[in-house]
């Protein structure tokens, strides 16, 4: 009973967070909920993207799958397979595992899996202005990212910065804790310079790509 009241402490949202993301989405295409999970998990989370990096398991991210554009993006990825990885990741996807399903029921949006990687930018780092779909693949639906550096200040820069429609565009603190949802093709965007290692979890919910 006690553990089981300790992982719920530990790993679930915040409560209605699930609804909050439901709402922002379908008023605007894109959310951002602080402290979707608790300081503990993040700092877990942050623990075990360290340990996959000191295991040498992140890669130099590439464009287009392949070409690695270092004017582009500087960031590294580590994918997270269901299988294999951490405890707490694992407790991250089934999270996010409930919130496809809520989003399919409240949203209608077909999702059908996620595909997850931990992300990291070195000081300097960036992303330049891009659209996360590839050419010719359409599949990713909706781009989440879940922040990963606790104490993050506005000097250290790294922010995530999303252009809206009419020359606007909205600059969101990578604070840890924050989850960020937008639908993939509706947003370009970009990650500004980052003054620090920056840390985080990034992955899309995909439709299928094949013809129904
Ligand atoms: C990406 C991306 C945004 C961020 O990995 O494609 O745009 O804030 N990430 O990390
Ligand atoms: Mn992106």
């Amino acid at each position: 009973m006690l553990a089981l009241a300790y992982d719920q402490e530990t790993y679930n949202p915040q409560p209605h967070s699930h609804q909050k993301i439901s709402n922002q989405l379908y008023e605007n295409g894109w959310s951002v909920i602080d402290d979707y999970l608790p300081y503990r998990t993040i700092s877990e989370l942050l623990k075990e993207s360290q340990q996959l990096m000191s295991d040498k398991k992140f890669k130099d991210a590439g464009i287009n799958n392949r070409i690695i554009d270092k004017d582009q993006r500087t960031d590294q990825t580590a994918w997270i397979n269901p299988d294999t990885c951490y405890h707490t990741q694992s407790q991250v996807i089934q999270q996010l595992e409930r919130l496809r399903l809520y989003l399919n029921r409240e949203n209608q949006l077909g999702l059908f899996d996620l595909e997850l990687h931990a992300s990291i930018y070195p000081t300097d780092g960036f992303y330049k202005k891009h659209f996360d779909n590839f050419q010719k693949s359409s599949s990713r639906t909706l781009t989440i990212v879940l922040y990963l550096n606790q104490q993050w200040e506005p000097q250290d820069g790294g922010q995530l910065r999303i252009y809206l429609k009419n020359n606007m565009s909205i600059n969101i603190d990578p604070t840890g804790g924050r989850l960020v949802t937008f639908f993939s093709n509706n947003f370009e965007h970009e990650v500004l310079t980052t003054n620090t290692e920056r840390y985080s979890l990034t992955g899309w919910f995909r439709r299928s790509d094949l013809p129904i």
